[in-house]
This record gives structure tokens, C-alpha cells and sequence, in this order.
């Protein structure tokens, strides 16, 4: 089934990639392309609407970011800020570096809505309705009365081009929404796409379904469906894919999209070094293993790991020794491996974006593991690479993944030993692992753990005193981290109620054996980062 497509095209705008995700929020499936390769993905992609995204740049400048306007011609056309200034001026209209900038908030008025005649809440009967298309908001925003949309322009358009109609203007920018119904183009100075315009999602609506005449039938279900029978094609009647299960969100989701694709031949590989959380090597032999009867290759592998780790403090050491034991469980599991000839990787979306490529290349290092034995070197299969996270949890229930399974936080490949300063040991594991458990499951217990990006307890390489009963401790901190963040790139640290940390602080030193002080990290990043090492 092929699915109906929205290309926006991206000028550099910040709000880009929410214009993607509200598109899709709507049912239809959209990609973001930067303008300078954007005609050429509309020739492969032939997409059913265009959406020109903002921009920092003016329009008016010499090399100015630019789209052929004759390789859209005929498809319907939203511009949004610069892409509106960008299709009045190419289309025969002008632009020009506003007095005022504009940022923030606008009241904006849909034209005519002031008008008597026109009026929605005056009690005045509508004459004749077909005028409101051209008098009253146009097509996109007849019947909205004065609202707030949001604005962040310097230039402006100063005269529309030819064929098209005034549907809206605010005090300061006269020209603020345009359209030409029979080309089906539209144009509006402010972002629809940004949850502070009023109104935003229904003028998005508009566009996709009454004139691009959408059919808002992308779904969660729609894409397995789709990707399903695009991996059976890539994969063939007989060949197989390695999978290297974390338990993680994008590796777990990955692996049952490709268990459902292609069974057997999908072989799922777990490696258990252990330094994972409490519970979660269980979990991932439960479901992969139990529930979805995969091919399941799972290694346990405590040993080998702890071993490499005896007397290493240094964090980057302590990371390549994780990363090189990896490797080692693949090399020395070679002859159940071997006889692959593609590497499923949970890339998501963001990442594809951010790497400016949409093609996949042979894998030369591996996300978490350098050096990979060369049979490992495999063409790559990315069956997430169109999803945002969030659509990757809904794909993950969808296909029946464990509610806890497809809703984990975001959690470092090296597990762990990344979160126990200085020697990692079975005994320190245990002491995190404890720790963990009750700091999260009393987030879960009062909903606190909605909105936070990660939550965690790591150990501290030092030792204070205390004292238990009569006794006097010498004993190691645990730090709880909790941070909201919307990429990683920064992190705040999450204002959690102080009587309930108080009250995990007390059991946790209550409960886990060797921790006699509990601290709280409030440092955001930067200058910070989200793990301790
Ligand atoms: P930092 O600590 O750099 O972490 O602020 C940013 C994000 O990346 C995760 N992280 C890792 N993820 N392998 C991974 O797959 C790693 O080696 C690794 N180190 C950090 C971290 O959990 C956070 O989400």
C-alpha cells in the first residue's frame, strides 16, 4: 500500500520539523527535505502537497535558500513565513524588510470578519455563504474570528501576486495570509504549526484534507503494514537479518517489526553484560524469547565483562573495555551468527535528519562498538528511520511490545558502568541496581515520571560517615539524576517534590545494603552532562 506523502521543505526554519510532526499528528504521512535537494526528492517522491517551511534568511538576499516554483506547479501549496514571502516573490509579487519585526504574539484578523455583513457573532445572517471564501478568512481560515497566532518575521509581503486574494492581516503586517484557490497555493505569515497559534491544527486540517484532499489514513498500523512488506521485498524468500537487541525502545521495537516481517530470520541477538537494570535481561528473554517465539540468540556474559573491568576507574577506559567485550561475544558466537547478510539498526528520524542523508551505506562503525569483525559489516536495514520517538512507542504497542518495555527511558549502551564512578563491580551493580528500582518505581507509584527524559541512581567513588541504629557507618552515596530534556542536547533537572525525595532517600537507605547518604543532582546541561561519565 502506498501511502499519500506531504513534503515540506525546509529553509531553515526552527519550527521545521514540527510542521512534520503535525502532519503526521494528522493522519498523513510527511518528510522533511532541505530546499537544496528538494526538487529532486519531489520528482522521486511525488508527493501530494508541498509545505514551504520558514526560515532565518530574507528572501531578498542574493542566494537567498530558493525551490523551482515549476517543479510544484500543480501541487497544492502551503507557504509558512518564508516560504510564503518566498512563493509571493516568485510568483509575481514583491517583498519587502518590514519597519517593525514582528515576534511573538499577533492578534490577527481573518478579513471581513469585522464586516457587518459577514459577521459570525453579530446575528447578522450570512448573505451569500460563497462570498466567504474570498471575504471572510479565505479558504483556511473562514469562520475563525480574531485570534492569536504566532509570528517571527522581519521581511513581509508588500504585494500579493497576481491571482491571489487578502484572507488575513494583523496591525502591523497588512498582508498575513493569501491564497489562490484555483491553483489551490496558500500562503500565511504566521506558523500554524506552533501549538501558541490559536487555531493552528484547523488551518493545518484545511490545507490537508479539503484542499489537498488528503486522506488522513496514516497510522500506526498502516506503517507496520507497510514497512513489513518493504522488508519481506529487501530481504528476499531466504536470507537473514542480525538483530542486537538492547532493551532498549528503538532496538526492541526494530526487532519485533522484523520478527513479524521475516520470523525465524530474524536473528535477535542479547548480549546481558550485566550492567543493565534491575529486571530488564529478564524482561528481554521474556518477551522476545516467551512472547514473540523469536530466534533468539541471548548471551549472558557477567563474567567476561566484569573481568575486563576489575581495577579500571578511568570513564573513557571503562567505556572501551564495554565496547571491546562486545565485540568479543560477537567474534567468539561467530559460528551461530554468521550467514547474515543485513544489520537491523534502530535509527530513528531526528538522526536521519540531522546526518543530511537518506540513503544507507555499508555500517563501517557500529553506534556503541568500534572495531566489529568484518562479517559483521553488513548492508543495513533501518526499519525506524521515518519515526519520531514517540510514533516508535505506538509502532511498539501496535505490535504487542510490554507497556514498560516500549515507555523506557532512553539508557546508555555501556548500562551501568557508566553510572558507578570508579571500579565497576558485581557488588556496586547490585547497590545501582537497588537504588534504581526504588527511585523509579516511586516516580511510576505518583505519575512523576511523565515528562522526565531520564531517571536514575548512580554510586559515588568516595565514602562518609553516618550513622545506623547505634552504629557507626562508613559507606558509599547514591546520586539521583532526573532531567527533562527534548534531545539530550540540554537537560534541566526535574523539580521533584521534596517530601517525596526525602521519602526515597529514606529507603533507599533503609533498603539497599552499603549506602548510607543519598544526594540529589540539580546541575542542568550544560555545563553538566546527563550521565556522570
Ligand atoms: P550525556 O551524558 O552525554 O548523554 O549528556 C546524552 C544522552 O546520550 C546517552 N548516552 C549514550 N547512549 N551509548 C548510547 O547509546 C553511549 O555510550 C551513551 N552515553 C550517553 C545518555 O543516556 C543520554 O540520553
Amino acid at each position: 500500500m502506498a501511502h499519500q506523502t506531504v513534503i515540506v521543505v525546509d529553509f531553515g526554519g526552527q519550527y521545521s520539523q514540527l510542521i512534520v510532526r503535525r502532519v503526521r499528528e494528522l493522519g498523513v504521512y510527511s518528510e522533511m527535505v532541505p530546499w537544496t535537494h528538494a526538487v529532486e526528492k519531489i520528482r522521486e517522491v511525488k508527493p501530494d502537497a508541498i509545505i514551504l517551511s520558514g526560515g532565518p534568511r530574507s528572501a531578498l538576499e542574493a542566494g537567498a535558500p530558493n525551490i523551482d516554483f515549476n517543479a510544484i506547479d500543480g501541487l497544492p501549496t502551503l507557504g509558512i513565513c518564508y516560504g510564503m514571502q518566498l512563493m509571493a516573490k516568485e510568483l509575481g509579487g514583491k517583498v519587502e524588510t518590514a519597519s517593525h519585526k514582528e515576534y511573538g504574539f499577533r492578534v490577527i484578523t481573518p478579513i471581513g470578519s469585522s464586516v457587518p455583513r459577514f459577521a459570525q457573532d453579530g446575528g447578522v445572517a450570512l448573505e451569500t455563504p460563497v462570498a466567504i471564501w474570498e471575504q471572510d478568512g479565505g479558504a483556511l481560515l473562514h469562520g475563525l474570528t480574531s485570534h492569536n497566532v504566532w509570528m517571527s518575521h522581519g521581511d513581509q509581503v508588500l504585494e500579493m501576486p497576481p491571482g491571489f486574494v487578502l484572507t488575513a492581516s494583523t496591525d502591523t503586517c497588512p498582508i498575513a495570509a493569501i491564497e489562490n484557490l484555483a491553483r489551490n497555493q496558500f500562503g500565511v505569515q504566521f506558523h500554524p504549526e506552533v501549538t501558541h497559534t490559536a487555531d493552528g491544527k484547523t488551518i493545518l486540517r484545511r490545507f490537508l484534507f479539503e484542499h489537498a484532499k488528503l486522506n488522513g489514513d496514516w497510522t500506526s498500523e498502516a506503517f507496520i503494514d507497510e514497512e513489513v512488506e518493504r522488508i519481506r521485498a529487501m530481504v528476499g524468500p531466504d536470507r537473514k537479518v542480525l538483530c542486537a537487541v538492547s532493551g532498549g525502545v528503538d532496538s526492541s521495537v526494530m526487532a519485533a517489526l522484523l520478527i513479524k516481517a521475516i520470523g525465524e530470520r530474524a536473528v535477535c541477538v542479547f548480549v546481558d553484560h550485566g550492567l543493565l537494570r534491575k529486571d530488564e535481561a529478564k524482561q528481554v528473554v521474556e518477551t522476545f524469547g516467551g512472547h514473540f517465539h523469536a530466534n533468539l540468540h541471548a548471551f549472558t556474559e557477567h563474567d567476561r565483562f566484569f573481568g575486563a573491568l576489575v581495577g579500571k576507574k578511568d570513564p573513557e577506559e571503562k567505556r572501551k573495555t564495554i565496547g571491546e567485550q562486545f565485540v568479543r561475544v560477537f567474534e567468539d558466537h561467530a559460528n551461530e551468527l554468521v550467514g547474515c547478510d543485513f544489520l537491523a539498526q534502530g535509527t530513528l528520524y531526528p538522526d536521519v535528519i540531522e546526518s543530511g542523508s537518506s540513503t544507507s551505506a555499508k555500517i563501517k562503525t557500529h553506534h556503541n562498538v568500534g572495531g566489529l569483525p568484518d562479517w559483521m559489516k553488513l548492508d543495513l536495514i533501518e526499519p525506524l528511520r521515518w519515526l519520531f520517538k514517540d510514533e516508535v512507542r505506538e509502532v511498539g504497542r501496535q505490535l504487542g511490545l510490554p507497556d514498560e518495555m516500549v515507555d523506557r527511558e532512553p539508557f546508555p549502551g555501556p548500562g551501568l558502568g557508566v553510572r558507578i564512578l570508579g571500579e565497576v563491580t558485581p557488588e556496586r551493580v547490585r547497590m545501582v541496581q537497588e537504588a534504581d528500582w526504588i527511585f523509579r518505581s516511586e516516580l511510576r507509584s505518583r505519575a512523576l515520571n511523565k515528562g522526565i527524559w531520564q531517571s536514575y541512581a548512580a554510586l559515588l567513588d568516595v565514602k562518609s560517615v553516618g550513622v545506623m541504629g547505634d552504629e557507626r557507618t562508613y559507606e558509599q552515596p547514591i546520586v539521583l539524576r532526573a532531567v527533562e530534556s527534548e534531545d539530550a542536547m540540554t537537560a534541566r533537572a526535574v523539580n521533584i517534590p521534596f517530601e517525596v525525595l526525602e521519602h526515597i532517600a529514606n529507603r533507599i537507605v533503609n533498603e539497599v545494603d552499603g549506602v548510607n547518604r543519598v544526594f540529589y543532582d540539580l546541575t542542568s546541561k550544560p555545563p553538566a552532562t546527563i550521565e556522570l561519565e
